[in-house]
């Protein structure tokens, strides 16, 4: 008896935030191990249907560095970074379109449907969701890091970012009942296609569709400091701090940089979390405590 007390503790717990976030859109980016591990990805779908039938709106944004490293690997094509950002040749766009677009948005559509939702994958192609440009380091490396080290745009080859989101397709998909599933590949007025860091996407996704919340999902507890400390809120003076002594860098700063764009853009709330514990995001979104690090602007 007290074991199902307490599993109604538990629903009435999340009754305030199911009250509150009932019709809102919230964005996910899902990327790291949380995607690798299949009691992970299982629960990633149990998570996001649920969120679905309570009644929020829930927009995935996925990555895939390990499976696009896998498959450069298998094709022979050396994988390069440049403070956690893919440069993109022509070869390796290629792989990128075809391992994101297809394997992984597919999977992840059809494990979404198999738990009983109506998924629908998209690339920044699709109804001409992501108009994109080239990525800018001005905007991101150099723009908190102060680096000495000048890069330009053309060090990163075809790696894009967002110049603006059409939601109209979101628009229509959520109308409908359906869960958009985006993959971060975008086109220029040219029709050039680029590669864009999904982190950046979803960041711009969740200000496009004034999400209430945006939640980074990825392979660490959440930021850690200079003394390897968890940090639970960062400011955004924080965060420039730490980014300037490099404690943020690589595959987080994309991370930082999106919560940030959001917030900028309307959001309320961004957290980065920890793919690895299971349930992340409803413990997350229904839980008094909250998990992993918020980042306030
Ligand atoms: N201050 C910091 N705190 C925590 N992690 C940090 C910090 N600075 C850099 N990182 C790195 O950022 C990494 C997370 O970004 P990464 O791009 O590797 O994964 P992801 O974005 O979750 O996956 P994907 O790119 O495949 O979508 C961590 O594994 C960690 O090594
Ligand atoms: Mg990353």
């Amino acid at each position: 008896m007290n074991r199902l007390i307490k599993k109604a503790d538990t629903l009435i717990e999340a009754l305030p935030y199911i009250r509150s976030f009932a019709g809102k859109s919230v964005v996910i980016k899902y990327g790291g191990n949380a995607m690798v591990k299949p009691e992970l990805k299982e629960g990633f779908a149990e998570d996001v249907v649920l969120l679905k039938y309570v009644g929020l709106k829930p927009i995935i944004v996925h990555g895939g560095g390990p499976q696009i490293n896998f498959m450069l690997d298998k094709l022979c094509i050396e994988a390069r970074f440049l403070h956690g950002v893919r440069v993109t040749d022509e070869a390796t766009m290629e792989i990128v379109e075809m391992v994101l677009g297809g394997k992984i948005n597919k999977e992840i559509v059809s494990f979404l449907n198999q738990h009983g939702a109506k998924a629908v994958g998209l690339t920044g192609k699709d109804g001409q969701l992501l108009t994109t440009k080239p990525f800018n380091p001005k905007s991101l490396v150099h723009k908190y890091s102060g680096s000495k080290e000048i890069l330009q745009p053309e060090d990163y080859g075809l790696v894009g970012e967002v110049s603006h989101v059409d939601t109209k397709l979101l628009d229509t998909l959520e109308d409908a009942n359906f869960i958009p599933v985006i993959a971060p590949i975008g086109v220029d007025s040219k029709g050039k296609t680029y590669n864009i860091n999904a982190d950046l996407v979803a960041g711009s996704v969740a200000a496009a569709v004034q999400a209430e919340k945006l939640l980074v999902l990825s392979d660490v507890k959440g930021i850690r400091d200079a003394k390897n400390r968890h940090v639970s809120t960062l400011s955004r003076k924080d965060m420039e701090r730490m980014v300037k002594k490099q404690v943020i860098r690589e595959g987080m700063l994309p991370k930082v940089h999106a919560c940030l764009t959001a917030l900028q853009g309307g959001v309320q709330k961004a957290h980065i979390i920890d793919g690895r514990i299971p349930h992340a995001i409803l413990l997350e979104i229904f839980t008094d405590k909250g998990i992993g690090t918020e980042i306030v602007a």
